[in-house]
């Protein structure tokens, strides 16, 4: 249930070195992509009652796979910095967080937060679950490693994925768990579904052993980084008006938060009939108040198509103002 040897040696030797993950084989769990890992870490931690701190505005499946698991949940705001530290319940016996790359909004959660937050579930006896899923590709700034690294207590749970580096119809992803929570995790995996597919475990730890998922990360680099150049470089020219960006180093989308005046719902439901898809951040906030904005995605977009989506975008805003 646990995964492939090889595949765990190869994924071990790989977060080491891409995220700075202190980990070996034994320590780590193949699931089919995060969301099982998630999953799975939630069914063995949370039974009913049991208090949860997540992000608001965050990742609305890891809210709902909480919620059906009888979680009481706290949505704890985020700011420039990220997760609101301080404001974690007592009681708290698990807190979920996307430190690298907030989801939605974009930014790393600060090197200040981090300690503070590492600190906080400490305090409180709390496990931290940390979702890497949108961590590879980085495009300026230090390189900020995994919050796990900072990690000298085993309070961290750090889950990965290969959905954004190679592609997500793998359903191929992993978490790296402190030994209680790990063979809990892999009786539920093997209750669940005995293993993931054997063949593209092979074949996964084969790709990687032989070096081609580094080269694959570079060779894509500069094709994300173009696009995301050319989006930001629209949010700063000609959509200024309306947006501004959220800063954030790494991912395949960004987020702008809209300028006073600006219906976000409004303007997504008319850029799809122009074929434009915008995706409105407000679906993703739970109790804390929206700040109105617009997820941009670029892992799927050609950079010659931007400027003639944009300027939709543009021209739709224009008629609305
Ligand atoms: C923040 C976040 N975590 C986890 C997942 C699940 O990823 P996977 O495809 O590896 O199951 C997603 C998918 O969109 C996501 O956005």
């Amino acid at each position: 249930a646990q995964g492939l040897p090889e595949l765990r040696e190869a994924i071990a030797h790989h977060i080491a070195y891409a995220r700075g993950v202190h980990c070996s084989a034994a320590d780590l769990l193949v699931c089919n992509g995060a969301q099982q890992a998630l999953d799975l870490i939630a069914r063995v931690l949370v039974e009913p009652g049991c208090q949860v701190a997540m992000e608001d505005p965050g990742y609305s499946p890891a809210r709902q796979l909480f919620l059906a698991l009888g979680a009481r949940l706290q949505s704890v705001p985020v700011d420039d910095e990220g997760l609101c530290v301080e404001q974690i319940a007592d009681g708290t016996r698990l807190i979920y967080v996307t430190p690298s790359h907030q989801f939605p909004l974009g930014m790393p959660m600060s090197e200040r937060r981090r300690h503070a937050l590492l600190a906080r579930a400490a305090e409180l006896g709390a496990l931290i679950i940390e979702d890497d899923y949108d961590c590879e590709f980085r495009y300026h700034g230090p390189a900020s490693d995994a919050l796990q690294r900072l990690d000298r207590h085993g309070l961290v749970a750090y889950v990965g994925t290969f959905s954004k580096t190679l592609l997500a119809e793998l359903r191929l992803g992993y978490a790296v768990l402190p030994p209680a929570v790990l063979q809990a995790a892999c009786v539920a995996k093997h209750l669940s579904d005995w293993h993931s597919p054997t063949l593209l475990q092979w074949a996964l730890a084969r790709f990687l052993g032989e070096g081609h998922l580094n080269k694959h990360i570079r060779r894509c680099h500069e094709v994300y980084s173009a696009r995301r150049d050319r989006i930001l470089a629209r949010l700063g020219g000609d959509l200024s008006a309306w947006f501004s960006p959220i800063p954030a180093s790494a991912g395949f989308h960004l987020s702008a938060l809209a300028k006073p005046g600006v219906d976000v719902e409004l303007l997504a439901n008319l850029a799809r009939k122009v074929e434009v898809g915008l995706y409105s951040l407000a679906p993703f906030y739970s109790e804390a108040p929206v700040r109105p904005g617009l997820l941009l995605g670029f892992g799927a977009i050609e950079l010659l198509d931007i400027d003639p989506a944009l300027d939709r975008v543009r021209d739709t805003l224009q008629r609305l103002s």
